[in-house]
């Protein structure tokens, strides 16, 4: 089983080509990041025309990197949502040509589950391209606690199998890798700002500033449920408080704006565009080593407590922030059971995870998307 992946939900286009569901034979990522810089996050215009603009040659490269002809193709898989109207369109127009001009089963996509997909690629074909990525060496067992950390979403998942998963629970605001952004533009550094922030953070002092953790204590309904389900009303253990999954993250963003504000010795009012000139570079770094600190803190101490709760046989980080170092290192120190981080490069935003989805969503024999009609949903939720 051959799928092709197609993903354009934000500012990468790109488009991979997956055996099995489980090997990698090529990926092409093709990032409008450089337009984007300027400006200090993605400008969805700009992504959307940047699409247009390289679509037809990413996939014909992925193709060919694959050594795959169209007839060695048996599906195309494609990011139908959440992402970019803009952006997702040009992938699901682009998706759909193919589908019909080559007669393919087309799988519509949820680009956040997608993520989570990126961690069942075990090994890669001949490409030589691709010799570098360290990979698990086995795919993740069931039950599996995902914790998704991306720009637009932060939320941890249990699986119970492929397609029959809770939510647990997800940001009530910002995004993690949002905020890494935000707080990266306060300080000066450039977009996207999870891997800027963490590398001006090797020169900080993580605990330099004492920043809030946000607590968050209501259980979302899909987790009572769960819960509910799981614990009869005579066990003891459902007469425990039991920890909210919820995340939030607006609350230590603005302490981040204060805490730069009071370093430089003005008051709420002064704007955030000219903070950066007035910080030190050691200033800087506390800065961004101590945001750093407390976010990623955040998000593991959520997901200990899931890990504890649910006791899944493996637990995966998927999202553009799971490539954070600070995030793997304070997992794997934490966290009672080994973890197999996926590459780097397979975290953010990519057609393999896409193409890996669409082979589960085949081998599961789930609908087909109509090529004709299939529309983008870029509010899609897991
Ligand atoms: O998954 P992704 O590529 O796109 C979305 O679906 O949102 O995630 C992008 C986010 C950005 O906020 C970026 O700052 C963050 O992932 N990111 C990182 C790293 N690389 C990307 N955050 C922390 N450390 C990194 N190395
Ligand atoms: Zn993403």
């Amino acid at each position: 089983m051959i799928v092709l992946g197609i993903e354009s939900s934000c500012d990468e286009t790109s488009a991979a080509v997956v055996k099995d569901g489980n090997t990698l034979l090529s990926v092409v990522v093709n990032s409008s990041m450089d337009l984007h810089t300027q400006y200090g996050g993605v400008v969805p215009e700009i992504a959307a025309r940047s699409h247009i603009e390289c679509i037809t040659a990413v996939v014909d490269q992925a193709l060919g990197e694959a050594d795959c002809s169209w007839d060695a193709i048996d599906a195309i898989a494609v990011t139908y949502g959440a992402g970019l109207g803009g952006s997702l369109l040009i992938g699901v127009l682009a998706a759909r040509t193919l589908a019909i001009v080559h007669e393919k089963p087309l799988y519509a996509i949820n680009h956040v589950e997608a993520h989570v997909y990126a961690n069942f690629i075990t090994q890669v074909g001949p490409n030589p391209l691709l010799a570098d990525y360290t990979l698990p060496e086995t795919q993740p067992a069931f039950p599996m606690l995902a914790l998704i950390v991306s720009g637009g979403h932060s939320q941890l998942v249990l699986f119970r199998n492929h397609f029959d998963y809770t939510l647990l629970g997800q940001t009530g605001d910002d995004a993690i890798g949002e905020a890494f952004d935000k707080v990266a533009k306060v300080i000066g550094l450039p977009y996207p700002g999870g891997p800027s922030v963490g590398k001006k953070a090797l020169e900080g002092n993580a605990f330099a500033l004492a920043l809030p953790k946000a607590k968050m204590n209501t259980p979302s309904p899909a987790l009572l449920a769960l819960r509910a389900a799981n614990l009869s009303s005579s066990d003891p253990e459902a007469k425990k408080p039991l920890p909210s999954y919820d995340f939030s993250f607006s609350g230590l963003k603005t302490a981040v704006l204060r805490a730069a504000q009071a370093m430089i010795g003005v008051d709420h009012s002064f704007p955030s565009k000219d903070i950066p000139e007035r910080l030190s570079e050691p200033q800087k770094a506390d800065i961004a080593a101590s945001f750093q600190r407390v976010a990623v803190e955040t998000v593991v101490d959520k997901t200990l407590a899931a890990y504890a709760e649910f006791a899944p046989r493996s637990v995966v980080i998927a999202g553009g922030v799971a490539a954070s170092p600070e995030l793997r290192r304070q997992l794997s120190d934490q966290l009672p059971l080994p973890i197999a981080y996926t590459d780097m490069r397979l975290c953010t935003d990519n057609g393999a995870m896409v193409a890996v989805l669409g082979c589960f969503h085949m081998k599961y024999d789930r609908p087909a998307a109509d090529p004709y009609s299939l529309d983008i949903a870029p509010n899609l939720s897991m």
